[in-house]
């Protein structure tokens, strides 16, 4: 999508967007705590399905972050890295512990030095630690482990209430984020971000209006969990190594369902709550840098990630949900002018999303410019942008969702479009069979 065939549909939807043309900014330098940022461009963590079934980085996962590592960005955002063996989404989800440590310290090594080789300087590299909670299959079949049910995403299939996980197995989880936060510090990780988005257990959490006891109704408990692991990591690492977060700040949900949603039974953003978390999450815990997100990528995907193709028709155009994710990312962090802020879903807008991230920048959205797909697709898109000033039409994600269908097929996850060689047979055998 080039700039002007963008400003036209802009135009015809009727959606702002806040677009740079000058793109020098995201060339800049930022800096978080003790730590600089070599530019203003990150890689999202993508999850690729692909280490060992016991939670190490395996061949395909190496080529991934060798491919992200020589692509420019100056942040990579490591994938989901589960905590718990009983948490982890796929049996080929990474898994940190006493016995894989070494095998992180050793892609975290490879990453920093093929970044300094290929582009001169390190890039910064954040482990993302999870619990994949209603969609943990560490087995490779369902294991859900569930804050509260949700009549929504069950449907005709309630879970159990033998699944809703008691109040005492979160207690001891805050514990188990700073134990697993320390272990990232040690594998070299430049900083661990406690996952909070996407449904996964924090943030099904953060929308456990109807719980009882210590972990849902009031705001203190729905948040006590996410605040207290935050707390526990801060704790367990140093205070050069990052404590972060990657957080939902809308769901897309109805109440009592949703989180940052109004409580009136529609999808209307409310953003008092995350604006409120964002506040204490800055004044209160100290965090420098926050990644700011949406949505759900199993029921409504169109709001993590707006897409052309994918398991059904958006119901609504694209571009007005790569609009929500800009104007709800600037506003929650009013509270919090200081704190670094990354925005997410630049992908949609192929060989234009420069302009849009350095609008982004220069409007106060965000801070950093956060791709996921694209990596994927095009991982020197960042080196692109820094050098040549543009990205390759040729090259760019098409939003086509299939990497997305890999995964949920259960195989590793690439993309078979743009990386065809690795991921196009596997697509033939796994998705289209
Ligand atoms: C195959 C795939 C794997 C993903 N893995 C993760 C993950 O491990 N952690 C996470 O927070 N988000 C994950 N995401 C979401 C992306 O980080 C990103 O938020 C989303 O794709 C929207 O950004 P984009 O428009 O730049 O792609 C994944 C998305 C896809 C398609
Ligand atoms: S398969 Fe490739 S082109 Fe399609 S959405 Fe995924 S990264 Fe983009």
């Amino acid at each position: 999508m080039n700039l002007s065939t963008l400003k036209k549909r802009l135009a015809q939807q009727g959606v702002p967007l806040p677009l740079s043309e000058e793109i020098d900014i995201l060339c800049e330098k930022s800096i978080i705590g003790k730590k600089t940022l070599s530019n203003r461009l990150v890689i999202q963590p993508m999850e690729g399905c692909d280490g060992t079934f016991d939670g190490k980085p395996d061949t395909l996962t190496y080529r991934r972050y060798q491919r992200f590592a020589k692509g420019g960005a100056a942040l990579i955002w490591f994938e989901a890295t589960a905590i718990l063996n009983e948490g982890r989404a796929n049996p080929r989800q990474l898994y940190i512990n006493d016995n894989t440590l070494d095998s992180f310290k050793n892609i975290v090594s490879e990453i920093k030095k093929t970044g300094l080789r290929e582009n001169g300087f390190e890039p910064l590299v954040i482990c993302q630690l999870t619990h994949s909670g209603r969609y943990s299959k560490p087995d490779g079949k369902s294991a859900e482990l569930i804050a509260y049910n949700n009549p929504l995403f069950e449907k005709e299939k309630p879970i159990d209430n033998s699944k809703i996980v008691s109040d005492d197995y979160l207690r001891a989880l805050e514990d188990k984020f700073g134990i697993a936060a320390s272990m990232a510090e040690r594998a070299g990780f430049d900083g661990a971000d406690i996952k909070c988005c996407h449904r996964y257990l924090l943030c099904e959490l953060l929308s456990a209006f109807k719980r009882k006891g210590r972990y849902g109704g009031e705001f203190e408990n729905r948040t006590r969990l996410y605040l207290n692991a935050l707390k526990s990591a801060k704790a367990s690492t140093s205070s050069d190594f990052i404590i972060t977060s990657r957080l939902n700040v809308y769901d897309g949900f109805p109440y009592p369902y949703g989180f940052g949603v109004k409580n009136d039974g529609s999808l209307t953003p409310d953003t008092a709550e995350p604006e409120r978390l964002i506040k204490i999450l800055y004044n209160e815990i100290g965090l420098k840098l926050l990644n700011i997100t949406m949505g759900n990528p199993y029921v409504n995907p169109h709001v993590n990630r707006p897409f052309d193709k994918g398991p059904y028709d958006p119901p609504e155009n694209p571009l007005a949900g790569v609009e929500r994710m800009m104007t709800l990312t600037k506003q929650v962090r009013k509270g919090a002018p200081l704190l670094t802020v990354i925005a997410s879903g630049f992908s949609y807008l192929r060989e234009s999303s420069p302009y849009l991230a350095a609008g982004a920048v220069k409007s106060g959205v965000c801070d950093l410019a956060g791709f996921g797909r694209e990596a994927f697709a095009y991982p020197d898109w960042a080196k692109d942008i820094v050098k040549n000033g543009e990205m390759r039409a040729n090259k760019c994600c098409i939003t086509c969702s299939k990497c997305s269908l890999l995964m949920r097929a259960g195989a590793v996850a690439g993309c078979p479009v743009r990386d065809g060689e690795v991921y196009m047979p596997i697509f033939r055998e796994k998705v289209m069979k």
